[in-house]
């Protein structure tokens, strides 16, 4: 590899949403000045008009919004009545609201090891941590790529269990054609602001086929109440505003070609790095769209790379550092026997790397030049 002078100092975020609203600026403020003057600022037509466009972009009977993703995990529970006493098995290598929610009903997340491949759950282990207290597996699409749903899928049938897919970092990725989030019994998303399809605030939503399910979903979002002053069951208040469908109603018109960006970025980000022996780049599965929520390397120096292009100005996140089974939250299930080598050595490797759609070609360039440089003069 021959040395890179990169002389040119450009500053890149990990994420850029100011461009990301200036390029459809007009459109979003006509919406939003729509809602104001609406008057009618709670489930009111945004959020109905959205939840069918989105039932139909991912060819789901059911959508159905609400106040943010951790909710949408914790409805998606309650709606199949997994509370105290019950075991859901999940993965320790996400963002802490997957296992959070399960703390929230009153049930104890298991997890299970993750492949380093994919970052997802090893399917191979699933089996070994069913009890006769599991109710529920919840796996989820980390990065922007599904996991092995369809062997996740049919382990829990074998079993008797629930599968609620955790899609927050994988809106529009496809698994063998068909979207994630519509394999399992519920799929769950979040919309906020960073996410590949983000509001303006906090969001959420939960898609189904069983439609018997989804009602019960829209009773408990709204405190159990199928009309004014009537609560058939004990609910929730987690509804997803009118301005955010406003505003999601019109972004979700752009997503497949956000998504198509982040895809090109990873593939250039990949043919540029993938010469480089000390870093481990993100691998596609052949049946797999890979949506690119985040960028991932690995490489055992990590904290000394990031150092380095944090002086070039180039900012990088480790997502996440410290896994769930390790947080002083979960202390309290100490008791169990984990195996869970590959997601305690992956967080001390892995970094992600600015990744939006509006990353144009000189950002890349200079975060990739800066990387082999890195490397290059070690
Ligand atoms: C994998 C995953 N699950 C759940 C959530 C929770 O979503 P929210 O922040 O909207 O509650 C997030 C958000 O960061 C996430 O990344």
């Amino acid at each position: 590899m021959s040395k890179v002078e990169y002389k040119k100092e450009i500053a890149v975020p990990i994420i850029d949403l100011v461009s990301h609203y200036e390029a459809l600026k007009d459109e979003i403020d006509a919406a939003v000045n729509d809602v104001l003057s609406s008057a009618n600022y709670i489930l009111g037509p945004n959020v109905t008009a959205f939840e069918q466009d989105l039932a139909k972009y991912l060819s789901c009977k059911n959508v159905i919004g609400c106040a943010n993703g951790t909710d949408a995990i914790v409805l998606a529970l309650k709606a199949l009545g997994i509370g105290a006493g019950d075991e859901v098995i999940t993965v320790s290598h996400s963002y802490f609201a997957t296992s959070e929610a399960v703390a929230l009903v009153g049930a104890e997340p298991v997890f299970v090891d993750i492949v380093e491949s994919d970052f997802n759950i090893d399917v191979s282990k699933i089996e070994k941590a069913i009890t006769k207290k599991t109710k529920c597996i919840i796996p989820v699409h980390l990065y922007g790529q599904s996991c092995e749903i369809e062997e996740v899928v049919k382990i829990a049938n074998n079993h008797g269990l629930y599968v609620i897919e955790d899609c927050a970092q994988a809106i529009g990725a496809k698994y063998n054609g068909k979207m994630v989030g519509t394999f399992g019994n519920i799929g769950t998303t979040s919309f906020y602001p960073t996410k590949n399809l983000g509001c303006f605030g906090d969001g959420g939503a939960l898609f189904t086929n069983d439609s018997a399910l989804a009602e019960k979903i829209r009773l408990l979002r709204m405190h159990g109440s199928p009309k004014r002053y009537v609560h058939d069951i004990v609910g929730f208040n987690s509804r997803l505003d009118e301005i955010q469908a406003a505003i999601l109603r019109i972004k979700l018109k752009h997503l497949d070609r956000w998504n198509q960006a982040r895809k090109d970025t990873g593939d250039y980000f990949s043919s540029c790095l993938s010469g480089i022996e000390e870093i481990v780049i993100p691998s596609i599965k052949p049946n797999c769209t890979h949506i690119f929520h985040q960028y991932t390397i690995r490489t055992k120096s990590r904290d000394k790379l990031q150092e380095e292009l944090k002086k070039k100005k180039i900012d990088t996140l480790i997502y996440y550092p410290i896994p769930i089974h390790k947080q002083k939250a979960f202390s309290y299930l100490k008791g169990r026997n984990y195996n869970l080598s590959v997601t305690e050595r992956i967080c001390n490797e892995i970094l992600s790397l600015p990744m939006y759609p509006e990353l144009d070609r000189e950002k890349k360039d200079y975060i990739c030049e800066n990387i082999k440089s890195f490397f290059h003069n070690k």
